[in-house]
């Protein structure tokens, strides 16, 4: 294999997946890509089957049909477990923090760095301060609670966790929703911020704006299918609205 195919192996490939709820069809032969040092948009209008591809992604939930391969691995479904220790990392709404405890061990937790039985709490510090910077994300101080930080600096946080597990791609689903200008602009920073670093991105969003702003990629979904992959570099905004909304011809 010479370099050229080497630098165009998707990190994640689905193919041709399958998921029905009782009688919705959820999702109706979906085949995407995901690379290294890319941010991919998906966006679609609500029921499109957004979230449902990435819980199967993120092994929540089971395809009925397709494959799902990572790195060149094929699974036919994966579990949670399996899917972490792929890489596959998905940063969640909620984010899953321990809000009472403080960053630094937010970012070891269950990998906490100890000798000889006594927790290392000097080190975990240094070491989340060294994580955190190397993200570019910026806490005053690491032992500060969860609880007291920003919207946008938890998610920091729950990404560089992600980060310190091994995580290879990052899944965010509407990850500004709930945010202000501010944090907003900060959390698109952070995803530059990774797909410049190598990592794999994926983003789904309402906000066409934020995805013409952060991807490289736009992936449109309805009604359970992609419709239509484009660069963002060669789309509009409405054009992508149109191909959302089922107005365009061209979808
Ligand atoms: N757990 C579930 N049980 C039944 N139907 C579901 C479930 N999850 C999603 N659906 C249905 O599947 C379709 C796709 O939903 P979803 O993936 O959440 O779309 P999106 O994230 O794009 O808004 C919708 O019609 C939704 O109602
Ligand atoms: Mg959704």
């Amino acid at each position: 294999m010479n370099t050229e195919e080497v630098t165009c192996v998707p990190f994640l490939e689905t193919e041709d997946i399958y998921k029905s709820f009782n009688h919705v069809q959820a999702l109706r032969g979906v085949s995407v890509n995901a690379f290294g040092g890319e941010v991919l948009a998906i966006v679609g209008d609500n029921g499109a089957g957004k979230s449902t591809l990435i819980k199967i992604l993120s092994g929540v939930l089971q395809p009925d049909r397709g494959t799902i391969r990572i790195e060149g691995k094929e699974y036919k479904k994966l579990t949670p477990r399996k899917a972490a220790e792929s890489g596959v990392s998905t940063v969640y709404q909620d984010l899953a923090l321990g809000n009472t405890m403080n960053v630094a061990a937010n970012l070891f937790l269950g990998s906490e760095i100890a000798k000889a039985g006594i927790l290392q709490k000097r080190m975990m510090c240094r070491e989340a301060e060294r994580l955190l910077q190397n993200l570019d994300i910026h806490i005053p101080d690491v032992s500060m609670p969860v609880a007291e930080l920003s919207g946008g600096q938890r998610q920091g946080v729950a990404v560089a966790r992600l980060v310190h597990k091994g995580g290879k791609i990052l899944i965010f689903d509407e990850p500004t929703a709930a945010m202000g200008l501010n944090e907003s602009n900060a959390v698109l920073k952070l995803i530059k911020k990774l797909a410049a670093e190598g990592f794999a991105v994926i983003v789904i969003s309402h906000n066409l704006p934020q995805v013409f702003h952060i991807s490289d990629r736009i992936c449109v979904m309805r009604q359970g299918r992609v419709i239509k992959e484009l660069m963002t570099e060669n789309t509009t905004m409405d054009e992508v609205v149109a191909m959302i909304t089922g107005a365009s011809t061209t979808a």
